[in-house]
Protein backbone atom coordinates (compact mmCIF):
# COMPACT_ATOMS: atom_id res chain seq x y z
CA UNK A 1 0.00 0.00 0.00
CA UNK A 2 3.20 2.18 0.38
CA UNK A 3 3.49 2.76 -3.17
CA UNK A 4 0.07 3.74 -3.40
CA UNK A 5 -0.03 5.73 -0.88
CA UNK A 6 3.21 7.79 -2.11
CA UNK A 7 1.16 8.64 -5.46
CA UNK A 8 -2.07 9.50 -3.32
CA UNK A 9 -0.07 12.13 -1.50
CA UNK A 10 1.21 13.90 -4.23
CA UNK A 11 -2.45 14.37 -5.94
CA UNK A 12 -3.55 16.04 -2.86
CA UNK A 13 -3.35 19.80 -2.45
CA UNK A 14 -1.76 21.71 0.35
CA UNK A 15 -3.87 21.52 3.91
CA UNK A 16 -6.78 19.86 1.94
CA UNK A 17 -10.07 18.49 3.60
CA UNK A 18 -9.98 14.85 2.67
CA UNK A 19 -13.18 12.98 2.75
CA UNK A 20 -12.20 9.00 2.78
CA UNK A 21 -15.23 7.24 1.58
CA UNK A 22 -15.59 3.56 2.84
CA UNK A 23 -12.85 4.35 4.79
CA UNK A 24 -13.09 1.06 7.11
CA UNK A 25 -10.54 0.80 10.16
CA UNK A 26 -8.60 3.73 9.08
CA UNK A 27 -5.69 2.21 7.39
CA UNK A 28 -4.98 4.53 4.70
CA UNK A 29 -6.58 7.32 6.41
CA UNK A 30 -3.42 6.79 8.71
CA UNK A 31 -0.82 6.90 6.22
CA UNK A 32 -2.37 10.22 4.47
CA UNK A 33 -2.47 11.76 7.84
CA UNK A 34 1.46 10.37 8.93
CA UNK A 35 2.69 12.01 5.42
CA UNK A 36 0.99 15.09 5.47
CA UNK A 37 0.66 16.94 8.48
CA UNK A 38 -1.11 19.43 6.50
CA UNK A 39 -4.29 17.66 5.88
CA UNK A 40 -7.52 16.56 7.91
CA UNK A 41 -9.14 13.49 6.92
CA UNK A 42 -13.09 12.70 8.03
CA UNK A 43 -13.90 8.82 7.52
CA UNK A 44 -17.60 7.78 6.77
CA UNK A 45 -18.33 4.98 6.10
CA UNK A 46 -21.68 2.68 5.93
CA UNK A 47 -19.92 0.18 8.89
CA UNK A 48 -20.39 1.01 12.53
CA UNK A 49 -16.42 0.34 13.75
CA UNK A 50 -14.63 2.88 11.65
CA UNK A 51 -11.19 4.50 12.47
CA UNK A 52 -9.40 2.18 14.71
CA UNK A 53 -6.82 1.83 12.84
CA UNK A 54 -5.76 5.39 13.27
CA UNK A 55 -2.82 6.36 15.73
CA UNK A 56 -3.23 8.38 18.46
CA UNK A 57 -0.97 10.96 17.08
CA UNK A 58 -2.88 11.30 14.09
CA UNK A 59 -6.64 11.49 15.88
CA UNK A 60 -6.62 15.62 16.18
CA UNK A 61 -6.96 15.66 12.71
CA UNK A 62 -9.30 12.67 12.06
CA UNK A 63 -12.96 13.16 12.42
CA UNK A 64 -14.95 9.90 11.96
CA UNK A 65 -18.83 9.03 10.89
CA UNK A 66 -19.99 5.78 11.26
CA UNK A 67 -22.98 3.70 9.73
CA UNK A 68 -23.16 6.92 7.35
CA UNK A 69 -24.74 7.08 4.01
CA UNK A 70 -22.54 9.45 2.17
CA UNK A 71 -25.74 11.65 1.20
CA UNK A 72 -26.48 12.48 4.65
CA UNK A 73 -23.11 13.89 4.85
CA UNK A 74 -22.21 18.33 5.18
CA UNK A 75 -19.20 20.39 5.81
CA UNK A 76 -16.39 21.35 3.10
CA UNK A 77 -14.07 18.43 1.36
CA UNK A 78 -11.35 19.35 -1.00
CA UNK A 79 -10.88 15.61 -1.97
CA UNK A 80 -12.71 12.46 -1.94
CA UNK A 81 -10.31 9.53 -1.81
CA UNK A 82 -12.63 6.23 -2.42
CA UNK A 83 -9.60 2.86 -1.81
CA UNK A 84 -10.58 -0.46 -2.25
CA UNK A 85 -14.49 0.52 -1.62
CA UNK A 86 -16.12 0.33 -5.03
CA UNK A 87 -15.28 -3.74 -5.74
CA UNK A 88 -17.36 -3.82 -2.28
CA UNK A 89 -20.69 -2.22 -3.85
CA UNK A 90 -22.41 -4.46 -5.34
CA UNK A 91 -22.58 -4.24 -9.43
CA UNK A 92 -26.20 -3.28 -9.48
CA UNK A 93 -25.48 -0.37 -7.87
CA UNK A 94 -22.41 1.14 -9.15
CA UNK A 95 -24.08 3.47 -11.37
CA UNK A 96 -26.07 4.95 -8.13
CA UNK A 97 -23.06 4.86 -6.37
CA UNK A 98 -20.80 7.14 -8.85
CA UNK A 99 -23.41 9.23 -8.95
CA UNK A 100 -24.24 9.61 -5.17
CA UNK A 101 -20.57 10.42 -4.81
CA UNK A 102 -20.53 12.84 -7.88
CA UNK A 103 -23.67 14.65 -6.53
CA UNK A 104 -22.16 14.48 -3.01
CA UNK A 105 -18.93 16.01 -4.49
CA UNK A 106 -20.89 19.08 -5.79
CA UNK A 107 -22.34 19.87 -2.57
CA UNK A 108 -19.39 19.42 -0.45
CA UNK A 109 -17.28 21.72 -2.67
CA UNK A 110 -14.84 18.66 -3.64
CA UNK A 111 -13.14 19.53 -6.81
CA UNK A 112 -11.02 16.05 -6.65
CA UNK A 113 -11.75 12.24 -6.45
CA UNK A 114 -9.19 9.90 -6.26
CA UNK A 115 -9.97 5.92 -6.46
CA UNK A 116 -7.37 3.40 -5.75
CA UNK A 117 -8.93 -0.09 -6.93
CA UNK A 118 -7.91 -3.43 -7.97
CA UNK A 119 -7.12 -4.43 -11.88
CA UNK A 120 -8.86 -7.85 -12.33
CA UNK A 121 -6.26 -9.35 -13.50
CA UNK A 122 -3.22 -11.83 -12.58
CA UNK A 123 -2.58 -13.87 -9.66
CA UNK A 124 -2.20 -11.17 -7.02
CA UNK A 125 -5.51 -9.84 -8.24
CA UNK A 126 -7.35 -13.42 -7.37
CA UNK A 127 -5.41 -13.74 -4.19
CA UNK A 128 -6.93 -10.29 -3.07
CA UNK A 129 -10.35 -11.25 -4.68
CA UNK A 130 -10.77 -14.76 -2.72
CA UNK A 131 -9.79 -13.08 0.49
CA UNK A 132 -12.11 -10.48 0.19
CA UNK A 133 -14.62 -13.58 -0.55
CA UNK A 134 -13.74 -15.87 1.80
CA UNK A 135 -11.96 -14.00 4.90
CA UNK A 136 -13.97 -10.87 5.19
CA UNK A 137 -17.00 -13.37 3.81
CA UNK A 138 -18.21 -10.31 1.43
CA UNK A 139 -19.96 -12.57 -1.62
CA UNK A 140 -20.86 -9.17 -3.20
CA UNK A 141 -17.37 -8.61 -4.59
CA UNK A 142 -16.71 -8.09 -8.03
CA UNK A 143 -13.54 -6.46 -9.07
CA UNK A 144 -13.50 -4.18 -11.42
CA UNK A 145 -11.17 -2.40 -14.79
CA UNK A 146 -9.78 0.78 -14.09
CA UNK A 147 -11.84 1.91 -17.56
CA UNK A 148 -15.26 0.85 -15.64
CA UNK A 149 -15.33 4.01 -13.54
CA UNK A 150 -16.93 7.04 -14.37
CA UNK A 151 -18.52 9.70 -12.17
CA UNK A 152 -21.04 12.52 -13.91
CA UNK A 153 -19.43 15.74 -13.80
CA UNK A 154 -16.12 15.03 -13.22
CA UNK A 155 -13.28 14.10 -15.74
CA UNK A 156 -10.21 11.69 -15.38
CA UNK A 157 -7.01 13.76 -14.91
CA UNK A 158 -4.48 11.47 -14.27
CA UNK A 159 -3.81 7.38 -14.31
CA UNK A 160 -1.27 5.42 -12.43
CA UNK A 161 -0.58 1.77 -11.63
CA UNK A 162 1.93 1.85 -8.82
CA UNK A 163 1.69 -1.84 -7.76
CA UNK A 164 0.22 -3.68 -9.89
CA UNK A 165 -2.23 -4.69 -10.03
CA UNK A 166 -3.82 -1.97 -7.83
CA UNK A 167 -4.33 1.30 -9.98
CA UNK A 168 -5.14 4.89 -8.85
CA UNK A 169 -7.44 7.49 -10.36
CA UNK A 170 -7.90 10.82 -10.13
CA UNK A 171 -11.04 12.56 -11.61
CA UNK A 172 -11.21 16.73 -11.39
CA UNK A 173 -14.50 18.39 -11.07
CA UNK A 174 -15.62 19.44 -14.66
CA UNK A 175 -16.19 22.79 -12.89
CA UNK A 176 -12.12 23.61 -12.04
CA UNK A 177 -11.28 21.97 -15.55
CA UNK A 178 -13.65 24.54 -17.39
CA UNK A 179 -11.81 27.28 -15.93
CA UNK A 180 -8.45 26.20 -17.04
C1 LIG B 1 -11.97 -3.24 1.98
S1 LIG B 1 -12.62 -2.01 3.01
C2 LIG B 1 -11.53 -0.65 2.57
C3 LIG B 1 -11.21 0.20 3.74
C4 LIG B 1 -10.25 1.34 3.46
N1 LIG B 1 -10.78 2.25 2.46
C5 LIG B 1 -8.91 0.83 3.02
O1 LIG B 1 -8.53 1.01 1.85
O2 LIG B 1 -8.19 0.25 3.85
C6 LIG B 1 -14.13 -1.53 2.20
C7 LIG B 1 -14.95 -0.55 3.01
O3 LIG B 1 -15.95 0.04 2.16
C8 LIG B 1 -17.10 0.24 2.94
N2 LIG B 1 -18.25 0.44 2.03
C9 LIG B 1 -18.79 -0.46 1.17
N3 LIG B 1 -19.82 0.10 0.50
C10 LIG B 1 -19.90 1.39 0.94
C11 LIG B 1 -20.78 2.49 0.62
N4 LIG B 1 -21.76 2.36 -0.27
N5 LIG B 1 -20.59 3.67 1.26
C12 LIG B 1 -19.61 3.80 2.17
N6 LIG B 1 -18.75 2.80 2.52
C13 LIG B 1 -18.91 1.61 1.91
C14 LIG B 1 -17.16 -1.00 3.80
O4 LIG B 1 -18.01 -0.84 4.92
C15 LIG B 1 -15.69 -1.17 4.17
O5 LIG B 1 -15.35 -0.49 5.36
Amino acid sequence: MDKVVSYMIHQIPTNANVLDVGGGDGYVANLLLSKRSDIRVTITDIASNVGSFVEHTNRNRLTVHPSTDISELQGKFDVITITDVIHHVPTALRQEFFAKISSVGKEVGCSKIIVKDIEPEGFRAKLALLGDLFITGDRNVVQLSANEILFPNFTKSDWAMPDFPNYCITFLSENVTNLR
